[in-house]
């Protein structure tokens, strides 16, 4: 099996129902302080005017901690639709906010301001090729923010057992 299917496999599971009860629990046992910090620094940088492209956004967990910040545009990409249509259910009504099935290794033309990524580069064969594709791409004087494990796969690969 590919990573691709294999990962959206993962996503597809009970339309992704486990995904949100799950995502409680992760972010508040392993990533407390990283979560926190990263919505602190992210909210000060955005500002009427910023474009904000999200990569993974799965059910949409970012996109509901920034709906009451003022943006200029929030672009959200991930490749399940099980994901997305979580995101959707909840998120549709925002303005200026898109929600875009597709695969974010194949992505060009990036010119946002602020690019997002959290708890996905885990699910990439080549994430430091990646991250490079998509830095090369900022508009001038953006800024990428990426939360991410850095402990070792098998570490992943327990929490993600009982759904594998
Ligand atoms: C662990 S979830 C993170 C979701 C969200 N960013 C969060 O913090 O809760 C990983 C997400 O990345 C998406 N994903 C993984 N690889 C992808 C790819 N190549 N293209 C698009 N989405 C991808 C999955 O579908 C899933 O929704």
């Amino acid at each position: 099996m590919t990573q691709t299917k294999h990962v959206k496999g993962i996503y597809s599971l009970f339309n992704a129902r486990w995904y949100d009860p799950f995502r409680t629990v992760w972010g508040s046992i392993v990533s407390k302080k990283a979560e926190k910090d990263f919505l602190t620094n992210l909210k000060k940088e955005i500002k009427p005017q910023t474009r904000i492209l999200e990569l993974g956004c799965g059910s949409g967990i970012n996109i509901g901690r920034l709906q009451h910040t003022l943006f200029k545009q929030y672009t959200a990409l991930d490749f399940s639709e099980e994901m997305l249509d979580r995101a959707k259910k909840h998120y549709t009504k925002i303005p200026n906010l898109i929600l875009k099935h597709q695969d974010i290794t194949r992505v060009d033309h990036l010119h946002y301001d602020i690019i997002i990524s959290t708890w996905v580069l885990s699910h990439l064969e080549k994430p430091a090729d990646i991250i490079n594709k998509w830095y090369s791409q900022l508009a001038p004087g953006g800024s990428i923010y990426l939360i991410f494990l850095t402990k070792p796969k098998w570490y992943i690969n327990l929490w993600f057992y009982p759904f594998a």
